[in-house]
């Protein structure tokens, strides 16, 4: 219970600042700050009008309760608690200082001030700025630029001699003054003459001429011009004939010797160009009626019926809402301080907008060209740029848009429907058909980019979709993908993936501007930049080529790949001439004489010493040793060279039968071409590729072209590739799309990739050459490269990782178990020997045979003694 009671209490004290008494029990108090400085000599008057009109005001509009008032001389007063209404006459400076007051103490704040005054926000307070008539420009250009409508960090004004000098210092100051939002923009000057002149050619020609110096580069591309009606047609001739009515640019033409009978301009409208920021701002003051003065006593008149009426409504409101609840119900119901302030507020303007008569007359129109996607829309009236009232603009309440001044920088082509063309290119572009063959939806890469730019520029699309182009390229693959799985295999076989030869009717569709984008990926030549202008590459592709995976080497001879053979060769002629050496040496000696040995055999001829030598490098020793030191010298040189050459040997041989030793692969078109006795190749044809080798001065490319040999029929090609025959050359992503079908047809990675990657293909977009678009096209895809969301689609489309895509070319062989493979030479060696055993032994049977015949032809002779 105590808790509740200390609770409501803190609520209480909490909410104090919205804390009121119903109007029902008490009267509202209005504070009316009359600034004796300000007004001057004006005081007293206006004073006595005010009480005056509130005496009578109160009896006729405020019927059921009353109005307390306090007057203050003065501006600095202390706003207490109990004021609920504000009525301010003071300059623009101590206004926005009660401004601030007013604002946290929720009151009603309807301020009546100078000219040229930043208006208190309106939906807080209500600013009435006393304008003499014909002097309102100052006070427009700084509501439009307070209230965000033009948002410019640099202006350049042009104007007509004939705008007074004061006028023209004001109109600079309210563009340039530093206000507390927004912040203060530079400003060039450009004053067009037309006073002096009597010919109006002189006119038009020194305008020219004044126009000519301009350069948006260092002095910005927003053009504020403030001109006579009938010098604006000349004025927007010559900045189209110079250039300055670029995409990048923003035009405001401010009209101000115009009035209501001028109802619109849509006469300039034939002077807009596709993606012209132009708008303008013109005087529509009523001319022909009688028309209330903009006086200050209007005014305040004005303002304070619209106040009583407006607490007496909101007394009305109270008193039902109080008769239907109880005491205690209402209490807790009535509305708070700033919700009645808010209530006060919409009642006062909703008054002063309609009934409001001071300086009704003066009011200006606002106008914007509409000019993005007009060319491509249906021909006939809508095709050429529109200009649209936006808004008004009146002193006493200030600019009301019902659109944005310039409306394409906010909205972009605002949801117009742009017509494309495309056509059947996976990946690029995919058109997804239905089973009857009629196109259901677009994919692919371009389009992807082309849902992003239509987000971003806010327009939708259609697509005319050229068929005849599928027919030509062969391409059966017009087939319904489901989102997901994209089915490369089909892709790699059907599709042409072409995108060099665009289709002369493509060209020629956005070059004459019926369609506004071409939804295709080309590739950039600059032949083609003559009819159309390509956008920024949206993926760059390179060419490389497509040969057989290196296979390992035959390991027949592995047994003798350790040495290299001039290795083998010397070792053949040591073993040789070492025989015949040891012989002499050992024949030479008078060891054996001086002791009296004298073998036969043994050393004695030359073939055992050859014999022996070779037995002494297999390790195998021999059964005669040389017994004079000379000869063991030699020996025992032979025994250390022997155990070198073997140790070397082994070690080697075991290397090589770890690490299987592979084909050197062709990994560059100049390792192409040195092998060109055995290797032919085709290259991609009517592709980028092509064009540049043709006409190249480089040797390599030069060759290439000129040995190229075509393989007409695919399959012929891709075993002859397969085979080691052939190479072939087009893009990666082709290629890959290639080997990915045949992996999965095969299962085996029969094909590698050269490490070479050429002749860079750019792809990008098509659109005609004077759209003023392109460079925001080229903005957004440079967004998409970026964030590197054009990689990931390409990625996505592209045949995902598989083993054939390592990197590495050499079989990797951690632990290789000896097979019969590594061991065949040794038995080819073993086969060689004996079957040269074989035919010496028949060598020797036939020439015994033959020595006996003699022998025995010798026995038969008589024997004569
Ligand atoms: C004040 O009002 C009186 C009568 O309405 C008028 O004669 C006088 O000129 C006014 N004074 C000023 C300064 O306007
Ligand atoms: C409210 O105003 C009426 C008429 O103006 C007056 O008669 C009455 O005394 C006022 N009441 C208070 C509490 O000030
Ligand atoms: C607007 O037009 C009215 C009527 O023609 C004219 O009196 C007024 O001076 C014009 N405003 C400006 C700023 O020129
Ligand atoms: C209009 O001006 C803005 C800002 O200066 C610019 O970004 C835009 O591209 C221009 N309009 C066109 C159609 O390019
Ligand atoms: C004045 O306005 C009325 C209608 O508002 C029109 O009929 C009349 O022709 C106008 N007079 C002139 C001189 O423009
Ligand atoms: C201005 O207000 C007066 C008085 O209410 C009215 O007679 C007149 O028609 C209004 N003028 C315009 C242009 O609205
Ligand atoms: C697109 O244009 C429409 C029509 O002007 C507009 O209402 C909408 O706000 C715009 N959308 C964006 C995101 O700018
Ligand atoms: C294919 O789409 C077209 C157009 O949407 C439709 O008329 C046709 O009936 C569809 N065919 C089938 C088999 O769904
Ligand atoms: C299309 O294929 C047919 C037969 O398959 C062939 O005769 C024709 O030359 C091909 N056309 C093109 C443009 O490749
Ligand atoms: C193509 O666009 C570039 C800007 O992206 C421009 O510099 C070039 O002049 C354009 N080419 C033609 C022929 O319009
Ligand atoms: C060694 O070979 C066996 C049988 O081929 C294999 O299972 C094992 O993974 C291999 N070990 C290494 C480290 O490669």
């Amino acid at each position: 219970m105590l808790l509740n009671v200390v609770l409501v209490l803190a609520c209480m004290e909490f909410a104090k600042g919205d804390v009121f008494p119903s109007l029902l029990k008490t009267n509202a108090t209005m504070a009316v700050v009359v600034d004796r400085e300000y007004l001057a000599e004006f005081y007293g008057n206006i004073t006595m009008e005010i009480e005056r009109y509130l005496d009578y005001a109160k009896r006729e509009f405020l019927r059921h309760n009353g109005l307390n008032t306090q007057f203050f001389a003065w501006p600095a007063i202390n706003l207490k608690r109990d004021l609920s209404i504000l009525l301010s006459i003071t300059s623009c400076l101590e206004t926005w200082k009660l401004f601030a007051g007013a604002e946290t103490e929720n009151l009603l704040h309807i301020a009546i001030s100078e000219q040229d005054c930043a208006r208190l926000p309106p939906n807080s307070a209500i600013t009435i700025p006393i304008i003499e008539r014909g002097q309102e420009t100052p006070q427009l250009l700084l509501d439009l630029r307070t209230m965000d409508i033009y948002k410019w960090k640099e202006i350049v004004i042009m104007y007509q001699d004939n705008i007074p000098d004061d006028l023209l210092t004001r109109i600079i100051k309210s563009i340039t003054r530093k206000l507390a939002k927004t912040t203060s923009s530079g400003v060039s000057l450009i004053k067009l003459t037309t006073k002096t002149f009597e010919d109006i050619n002189y006119v038009y020609s020194s305008i020219r001429a004044s126009m000519l110096d301009i350069n948006p580069k260092t002095i910005g591309g927003n053009f504020l011009v403030i001109v006579n009606l009938d010098l604006v047609e000349k004025i927007m001739e010559f900045a189209k004939e110079l250039n300055l009515v670029n995409t990048q640019n923003q035009w405001l033409y401010l009209i101000s010797n115009t009035n209501n009978r001028v109802f619109n301009l849509k006469r300039f409208k034939k002077l807009l160009r596709e993606g012209d920021n132009v708008s303008f701002i013109y005087n529509s003051t009523v001319v022909n009626t009688t028309c209330d003065e903009g006086t200050m006593v209007c005014h305040i008149r004005e303002s304070l019926t619209g106040v009583l009426k407006a607490l007496d409504d909101a007394i009305v409101e109270e008193s039902e809402m109080a008769d239907q609840v109880s005491v205690e119900e209402y209490e807790a119901i009535r509305p708070t301080k700033s919700e009645r302030k808010r209530y006060l507020l919409e009642k006062v303007q909703k008054y002063l907008t309609e009934y409001g008569s001071c300086n009704n007359c003066t009011k200006w129109k606002l106008e914007a060209g509409e000019t993005w996607g007009r060319e491509y829309q249906t021909p006939g009236e809508n095709s050429i740029a529109d200009i649209q009232l936006v808004g008004t603009w009146r002193p006493s309440d200030g600019p009301s848009m019902t659109d944005v001044l310039f409306p394409h920088i906010a909205h972009g082509f605002r949801s117009i429907t742009l017509p494309l063309v495309s056509f059947h290119n996976p990946p690029w572009q995919i058109l997804v058909t239905n089973s009857s063959g009629e196109v259901i939806g677009f994919q692919g890469i371009v389009f992807n980019i082309i849902e992003e730019l239509s987000k971003n520029l806010n327009f939708t699309y259609s697509v005319e979709v050229i068929k005849n182009y599928q027919a030509e390229s062969n391409n059966s693959a017009f087939q319904t993908y489901n989102n997901e799985s994209v089915d490369f295999i089909n892709m790699a076989e059907n599709s042409y993936i072409k995108t060099y030869g665009v289709p002369q009717i493509v060209l020629d569709m956005v070059h004459n501007k019926s369609v506004a984008l071409g939804a295709c990926a080309f590739t950039i030549t600059e032949e083609n930049k003559r009819m159309i202008n390509f956008t920024d590459p949206i993926s760059i592709q390179t060419y490389t080529f497509l040969s057989a995976r290196p296979r390992e080497l035959s390991r027949a001879l592995l047994f003798i790949s350790p040495f290299a053979g001039d290795t083998w060769f010397c070792l053949a002629t040591t073993i040789i001439s070492m025989g015949p050496i040891l012989f002499y040496i050992h024949k030479m000696s008078p060891v054996y004489e001086y002791k009296g040995i004298r073998v036969k055999g043994g050393l004695a001829t030359i073939q055992n010493c050859i014999w022996y030598m070779y037995g002494a490098l297999l390790q195998q020793g021999g059964m005669h040793l040389p017994y004079a030191d000379s000869a063991r010298i030699i020996v025992g040189a032979w025994w250390l060279v022997v155990l070198v050459i073997g140790t070397t040997y082994c070690g080697n041989l075991v290397a090589y039968l770890t690490f299987p030793k592979i084909e050197v692969p062709i990994t560059t078109l100049q390792e192409l071409i040195d092998h060109k006795d055995s290797v032919s190749w085709s290259y991609a044809r009517q592709s980028l590729f092509e064009a540049l080798i043709k006409d190249s001065t480089e040797n390599v490319y030069k060759t290439i072209y000129e040995k190229a040999r075509d393989i007409s029929n695919k399959r012929i090609m891709i075993e002859s590739i397969k085979a080691g025959k052939h190479v072939y050359i087009d893009w990666k992503i082709k290629l890959q799309y290639l080997m990915k079908q045949q992996f999965v047809e095969s299962d085996v990675c029969n094909f590698a990739l050269g490490i070479d990657e050429f002749c860079e293909e750019r792809i990008g977009l098509i659109v005609s050459t004077d759209t003023p678009y392109l460079i925001k096209i080229n903005e957004e895809i440079r967004k998409l490269h970026q964030v590197g969301l054009i990689q990931k689609w390409l990625e996505d489309y592209l045949p995902k990782r598989d083993k054939c895509w390592k990197k590495k070319r050499s079989v990797e062989v951690n632990n290789h178990t000896v097979n019969l493979d590594d061991m065949q030479g040794s038995f080819f060696v073993l086969l060689i020997g004996f079957s040269i055993a074989v035919f010496v032994i028949i060598v020797e049977k036939m020439w015994f045979k033959k020595i006996n015949k003699k022998k025995n032809r010798r026995v038969i002779q008589p024997f004569v003694t």
